[in-house]
């Protein structure tokens, strides 16, 4: 299909009822840019009047990406409290405003809820000190394993509050994933729930729960949320969330943390090895998070804010509370999925709560575009001004449908590129300030240096019309500072390849206007329905199978989901491949990670392609399972050239 370039900088059409002016124009991006580049710490310490400070800071930026030293630090002796700065500063004003509109997975059965912000304050600090007489402290970590309920930011702003780190796990990860979370950061509670209603199904949490925590310490405690009320058993370290909030005091001090105290951990897939925890500090996050949501949503006071993400991904952290509730704004919160009750879900709930801002991935807008134009029109969506996007490139066809058929022509769409790693949005068209080109992350955000690097030679690649890997020059304040436990990790991951560069993984293109095309990753991280997942841990699932000798994990294009996961499957000696077998693996694979990580092609290899050497040519699989076996290259270089004509002959992906 033919990508249709919009012109004129979509959303500048002045102030009117149902245009405000938007926060930033094409001339002061382009003033804020230069000056966020030439003078960081002016810039930033403007910036970081967003937040209140209890103690203010002095010092802005300090931070290093000199090889061997890897040192963050953003306002470093600056202090606060993130739960004061998203509920407390809010309540004189806004105490009686919607903070959390919250809408139930099956809407025919269950009402929303409109939580306020001084609801909020109150449950707040009701579950902080649930936590507290659970021994929890400052600098404790809670695992938070819940459905998207209120509950879930609750728990959040509660370990906020008092000065503990979460660490939240998806709902759909496995009892195995959840255990290796709460032990890798050694939590002193999980908080969950009985049961997870998702798409008219209930995942049961509690069950989950107790399951992970037969591999953990002990002293371990849980905290059980009721959601269904469904039945669960009880074992002593359980103790019940509703009743204790329910005697809990309402009052609850906020705790003074530095700027660079950790706010949160988030475990996420990369190219090797198991999950690394992600680590966010408080200031440089909060504030990053507030400034993006303010200015690439043009949020304005009033605005009813929707992203559809999970708590479980970054993407929940940043935009469904961190950056909404700083603001002050409502946002909403929604337990379900695109297509349950029907596939007009997501119009329905935006033509109810009246939503101005809505923040999609591609791959719900593919699977929408699929289901037809009925589900979309038969609402009213005249209330939506800016639509978003995030967690895979969108595709054209794609970005041309969510234009015309959901936002009329009239609201820009934001192709927001960033990642766990670095908080908030990096690249990143802004409403009324970008004349919008469908498929294009197109500019970097404000403090953020985009360089484009050769990526064998790592060399600098200037000028316009270029392509390569897509490294970041210098620090912003939303970006990780270490993993969790092992700072050497974190060096090597995204500053051992380029030397004095933040290495993000994907490759990119710069066009000949100057702007960012993201090509997607150039390691073995593939991006499944925008969730994303290490194909390295699909293969220790895999092994780890009694049947398995040797496996090899790899994307291809997949219509719905961007990319679909493809197992190469070598069986251990006298095993026969079978259909039940096949059936089995997928089983295994989701009882060891989680659904999102089942294979959705399996094919038995008797051997893999390797060099001489045994490193296994994954350029070889990949080009296979894309059924694009012509073009395989050089494959001289293999110990076994044959396998490769046996993978052709037998490959699951044929178009
Ligand atoms: C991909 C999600 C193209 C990219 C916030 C990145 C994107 C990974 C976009 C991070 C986009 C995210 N265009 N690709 N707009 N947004 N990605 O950590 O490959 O779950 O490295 O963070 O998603 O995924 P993560």
């Amino acid at each position: 299909m033919k990508t249709k370039e919009i012109t004129q900088p979509m959303g500048d059409v002045g102030a009117t009822v149902d245009h405000p002016k938007p926060h930033v124009t094409a001339k002061d991006y382009a003033e804020m840019y230069a000056a966020s580049v030439r003078d960081p710490n002016t810039f930033w310490a403007e910036q970081g009047k967003r937040l209140d400070w209890i103690k203010p800071f002095s010092k802005v930026k300090n931070t290093s990406f000199e090889p061997g030293n890897i040192d963050i630090r953003w306002f470093e002796d600056g202090t606060l409290n993130v739960s004061a700065n998203c509920i407390d500063r809010h309540l004189a004003k806004r105490g009686d405003q919607t903070a959390i509109i919250w809408e139930p997975d099956d809407s025919r059965t269950e009402k929303a809820q409109h939580i306020t912000y001084r609801q909020l304050h109150n449950s707040v600090c009701k579950m902080a000190n649930v936590l507290r007489s659970l021994g929890v402290d400052k600098g404790d970590r809670v695992v938070i394993y819940l459905p998207m309920i209120p509950e879930a930011a609750f728990a959040m702003l509660a370990c906020t509050r008092i000065g503990a780190i979460h660490s939240i796990v998806f709902a759909g990860f496995s009892p195995d994933a959840l255990g290796a979370r709460i032990n890798g950061c050694d939590a002193k509670v999980v908080i969950t729930a009985d049961f997870a209603p998702r798409g008219g199904r209930e995942t049961p949490l509690k069950s989950n729960a107790d399951t992970a925590l037969l591999h953990c310490k002990e002293h371990v405690k849980c905290l059980v949320v009721k959601r269904t009320g469904g039945q669960t058993t009880w074992t002593n370290r359980d103790h019940d969330c509703n009743a204790m909030m329910d005697e809990a005091s309402a009052e609850c001090a906020p705790v003074e943390m530095a700027a660079e105290d950790p706010l949160f951990i988030l475990y996420t897939s990369g190219s090797t090895g198991q999950p690394k925890g992600v680590v966010h500090t408080t200031g440089g996050y909060l504030l990053y998070a507030a400034m993006t949501h303010q200015i690439v949503f043009d949020y304005h006071d009033g605005d009813i804010f929707w992203c559809t993400a999970d708590v479980g991904w970054v993407t929940g952290h940043s935009y469904i509370v961190y950056g909404p509730l700083a603001n002050g704004a409502t946002t909403v919160m929604f337990e379900g999925v695109p297509t349950y009750p029907d596939a007009g879900r997501f119009w329905e709930v935006c033509a109810e709560h009246k939503v101005n801002q809505f923040y999609t991935a591609p791959t719900a807008i593919r699977a929408l575009m699929g289901a037809g134009n009925d589900w979309v029109e038969k609402h009213d969506l005249s209330s939506l001004r800016v639509l978003g996007s995030v967690g895979e490139p969108i595709n054209p066809e794609a970005w041309n449908w969510y234009n015309d058929v959901v936002g009329k022509g009239n609201c820009p769409i934001v192709d927001t590129f960033w990642q766990t790693e670095t908080g908030g949005h990096m690249l990143t068209p802004l409403p009324g300030a970008t004349t919008l080109k469908p498929g294009a992350a197109q500019q970097p955000f404000f403090g953020v240096q985009p360089v484009v690097l050769e990526p064998t030679s790592g060399d600098v690649v200037e000028g316009n019309g270029v392509e390569g890997v897509l490294c970041i020059k210098d620090s912003w304040p939303g970006q990780m500072r270490t993993v969790w436990g092992d700072h050497e990790r974190f060096e090597k991951t995204y500053f051992g390849d380029y030397k004095g560069y933040y290495f993000s993984g994907d490759g990119c293109r710069r066009d000949e206007d100057g702007d960012y095309w993201i090509t997607g990753r150039v390691d073995d991280v593939i991006n499944v329905s925008g969730h994303r997942m290490g194909t390295a841990e699909v293969e220790s699932a895999l092994v780890a199978h009694a049947k398995v000798a040797e496996s090899a994990v790899v994307g291809y294009p997949h219509d719905v989901k961007g990319q679909g996961i493809y197992a190469y499957v070598t069986l251990m000696n006298g095993q026969e491949p079978s259909d039940e077998l096949r059936k089995e693996l997928e089983v295994w694979v989701r009882t060891e990670i989680g659904p999102i990580a089942k294979p959705d092609l399996i094919q038995w290899a008797p051997g893999l392609p390797k060099t001489r050497s045994g490193k296994i040519m994954r350029r070889i699989l990949r080009k296979i399972a894309e059924d694009d076996y012509d073009s395989l290259g050089d494959t001289s270089t293999l110990a076994d050239p044959l396998v490769v004509d046996d993978l052709i002959a037998n490959r699951m992906n044929r178009r």
